[in-house]
């Protein structure tokens, strides 16, 4: 026998149990942004090479080491596997000509890939809900964004999930905190390791993030970039502050907050967790006004985010939360070609009266079938031989208690038995007449 082919590391199965928890997420997703105005768009999975370099930065983990890049092999295009989708949302909204309409709000959801080592809550393939609201420039749009991240939590039952905010002010702001920064950071060069010493010249505010616990001291002593903000950059992030203050979310402000991707400015926030270990940020993000230019287009303001969904249904389940594994309301066994047949018109006919119906198929005697209908979670079994096929009759065996009908099996007309189903497994329901 030939050797099992395995999935790609850190790419991942989710199997059906899961994959109805993440349906179940992906419905509380859909009311959530509907509730704020966003409207759902969908991006390719491929683009080209240069937006996510243009967009990014070149000098960024996710461009430098992370990009699945590849030569398309029929005409040479340099393209990747999107590692975001804030370039390929802006780069649609560019191109579709949205901004003409008036600012957007936007979200997608879906996969993304990139290349890190595979760890708890960290994967090479894995999904984010993303929110884009473009066009908007004020810090209202900024504190809402984190208002309903807020309430998302709220919605799922999460708790224990901090808000940490910081502001990165505007180009020349950050350009002036740079200078101070690479001169402090060379007086103390030999302490530098490896990533800060080629960051210095490069990218020398993400040295600011480094997880290297030698630098801690360093980094905490360097000038911090919010004593240069102006007062325009200050006044948005006070007027952050307020909103969130006027709907009681707490939060935090980390000077160190610099974000993994060179397009910020402004607020950026994200959600972090102490319950999943090292990869405790559920979500982020923040205003991003120079990018639509940066791409191509006429400058417009713009801020988003997005979260991750592996990390936040962990938390989900960590938490204690479970959900409830779907289950048909009825399972159909059948014994005999005849009754074959008429099992298989039934189940049809049920489904189309709004049933969930698990019509057994594979043969096997009344027993076995019997014992899977059991195990379906099914509210009744529905069985169909010689006899009840003769007369045009289904035999009715509720399986489950909580019902006030007998608990025993009892027969019912083929016609009737849409009614008398409902009455059974939605008795509530059937008062109102919506069966
Ligand atoms: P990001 O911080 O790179 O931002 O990713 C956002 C979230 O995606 C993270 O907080 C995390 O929950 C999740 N995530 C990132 N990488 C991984 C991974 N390897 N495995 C599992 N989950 C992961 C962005 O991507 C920006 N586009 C956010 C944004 C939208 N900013 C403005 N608009």
């Amino acid at each position: 026998m030939s050797q099992l082919l395995q999935a790609i590391r850190g790419m991942n199965d989710i199997l059906s149990g899961d994959a109805e928890l993440w349906e179940q997420f992906e419905q509380t997703i859909r009311d959530w942004l509907a509730a704020y105005g966003y409207r759902p768009i969908r991006m390719p999975l491929v683009e080209p090479t240069a937006l996510f370099v243009r967009a990014i930065g070149e000098v960024t983990d996710i461009v430098e080491k992370e990009m699945y890049s590849f030569e398309d092999a029929l005409n040479g295009e340099q393209l990747t596997l999107r590692p975001e989708g804030t370039a390929s949302c802006v780069r649609a909204v560019l191109q579709h000509n949205l901004l003409y309409g008036g600012a957007q709000r936007l979200w997608y959801m879906g996969p993304m890939f990139r290349h890190e080592r595979p760890q708890k809550g960290r994967y090479r393939q894995f999904h984010q809900v993303g929110v884009e609201a473009l066009g908007i420039p004020g810090p209202d749009v900024d504190a809402e964004q984190i208002a309903m991240c807020a309430r998302l939590w709220d919605d799922l039952g999460l708790t224990g999930i901090r808000l940490e905010i910081n502001s990165l002010g505007q180009g020349e702001e950050r350009a002036r905190h740079r200078a101070d920064l690479v001169a402090y950071l060379e007086q103390h060069q030999a302490m530098l390791d490896a990533d800060a010493q080629r960051r210095l010249h490069t990218n020398p505010l993400r040295i600011l993030d480094t997880k290297n616990p030698a630098l801690q001291e360093l980094v905490n002593g360097a000038p911090k970039l919010i004593d240069y903000l102006g007062e325009a950059s200050l006044k948005h992030f006070e007027g952050v502050q307020q909103l969130l203050r006027d709907v009681a979310i707490p939060y935090q402000i980390n000077p160190r907050l610099v974000r993994g991707l060179d397009y910020y400015n402004l607020t950026v926030f994200e959600w972090v967790t102490d319950q999943l270990g090292a990869q405790g940020t559920v979500c982020a993000g923040g205003r991003y006004d120079g990018l639509v230019a940066q791409l191509g287009g006429k400058p417009a303001p713009a801020c988003g985010f997005a979260l991750g969904i592996e990390r936040l249904l962990a938390l989900w389940q960590e938490q204690g939360h479970r959900h409830d594994a779907p289950v048909v309301d009825a399972y159909l066994v059948h014994q005999g070609e005849a009754a074959g047949r008429f099992a298989f018109r039934v189940a049809e006919a049920l489904r189309g009266r709004g049933f969930a119906v698990h019509l057994h198929c594979g043969g096997g005697s009344f027993k076995t079938q019997m014992k899977k209908a059991d195990a379906s979670g099914a509210a009744v079994a529905l069985i169909v031989g010689d006899d009840e096929t003769a007369v045009n009759e289904v035999s009715i065996k509720p399986l489950r208690e909580g019902f006030e009908q007998p608990v025993t099996q009892y027969r019912v007309a083929f016609d009737e038995l849409a009614d008398t189903l409902g009455e059974l497994i939605f008795p509530m329901e059937d008062d109102n007449g919506s069966l």
